[in-house]
């Protein structure tokens, strides 16, 4: 008899788990061996890439301003290793991810925070003390994300545009790797770096996408960031299989819009179902994850409960957040698993047993 092994959820890390459109797939079963083999010549165009031509005609940028790299993640490092000396000042929100700080001390910069505050259900940017700590600090470099992780919490286009007025100084690197997961968000990207020459906004294939393995990012550049873009501009190409996948992503609009749809529901449920758990306060999202405080002392044996039953999802640690849990959403039947799982949890005998 063979005993099978059960799969284990993982809602810990913000990845997608409705997987990326079959066209995805289509592009990899159709791969030709020269694309393996041989390096692009898009270069010779005078262009970085079919992806980076592509995001241009889709946005209405020239293309010299569509900046590529291995994830956002790559893109965030490449502009603090750009600006930042060693001493150089860094801007980053109080509660965020925790690789911003890594980034910044790699490149030994001095990271100052700015506010993110706590409020009725929701996160929020304290606007007036953001603007205060950068007159009063200089920086050589603001990050702002927008949703932020872990709060989920986003600035509306009207407050953005009020923070960039005030950081024209500075070199602003707006983070939104998870803008697209609510269809209401507008940042009219363009718009901005055309308003707003140090501006850098950087977006991801990996999040929305569901595409994470193929590592690509992008950024729009403001028109003082020639510099970066030559830096990182590779006269043999990128990775020609990622590029085309990237691609057929963007030619899936209906499968993503209806992806998009189940996870904007499940989120409603997660958020309704969650807060009326005793203990529990979750905060309103616009990402694809949702932050949850939770009674401290069932920290310890709720992560054993679900660990056990094979469902990770992130219990967190970080300065004041040390009683919250981020669950990443996953596809509708894991979240319903999860949320059953929880409620089991808390049902009396069993919280009764631990506490
Ligand atoms: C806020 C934020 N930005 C960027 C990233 C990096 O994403 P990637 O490098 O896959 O594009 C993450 C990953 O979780 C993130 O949380």
């Amino acid at each position: 008899m063979t005993i099978k092994k059960k799969r284990v959820i993982f809602l810990d890390r913000n990845e997608n788990q409705y997987g990326p459109s079959p066209a995805c797939f289509k592009v990899l079963q159709r791969s030709r061996d020269n694309t393996l083999n041989i390096y692009s010549r898009d270069f010779e165009r005078g262009i970085k890439s079919l992806l980076s031509e592509r995001l241009a005609k889709d946005f209405g940028i020239e293309e010299k301003k569509i900046l590529l790299g291995y994830g956002s993640e790559d893109i965030l490092k490449q502009s603090v290793q750009c600006y930042i000396n060693k001493g150089d000042k860094i801007m980053i929100p109080s509660y965020s991810w925790w690789y911003y700080k890594k980034i910044a001390d790699e490149a030994e910069g001095v990271n100052i925070q700015y506010p993110i505050v706590e409020g009725k259900g929701t996160f929020y940017y304290d606007i007036e003390g953001m603007i205060k700590v950068h007159d009063t600090q200089k920086p050589k470099l603001v990050l702002i994300s927008s949703p932020n992780n872990p709060t989920g919490n986003r600035l509306e286009f009207d407050q953005l545009n009020f923070v960039l007025e005030k950081m024209k100084e500075s070199v602003v690197v707006l983070d939104e790797a998870y803008s697209l997961f609510d269809e209401t968000y507008n940042t009219d990207p363009v718009g901005l770096v055309k308003k707003y020459p140090n501006l850098i906004i950087i977006r991801t294939f990996s999040k929305y996408y569901a595409l994470a393995g193929i590592r690509t990012g992008f950024a729009f550049l403001g028109d003082n960031h020639d510099r970066i873009s030559l830096l990182s501009a590779r006269y043999l190409g990128f990775n020609r299989l990622s590029e085309k996948i990237a691609i057929a992503a963007l030619d899936s609009k209906e499968y993503y819009n209806s992806m998009r749809k189940k996870m904007s529901a499940d989120m409603v449920m997660l958020f309704n179902e969650l807060t009326q758990l005793p203990g529990f306060n979750a905060y309103r999202s616009f990402a694809n994850f949702i932050l949850v405080k939770i009674p401290p002392e069932i920290k310890v044996p709720l992560k054993k409960y679900l660990t056990e039953r094979n469902m990770i999802i992130k219990f967190m640690n970080e300065d004041g957040l040390e009683s919250h849990i981020r669950i990443t959403l996953g596809t509708h039947s894991q979240n319903c698993k999860l949320l059953k799982m929880i409620k089991s949890f808390m049902s009396k005998e069993i919280v009764h047993e631990l506490v």
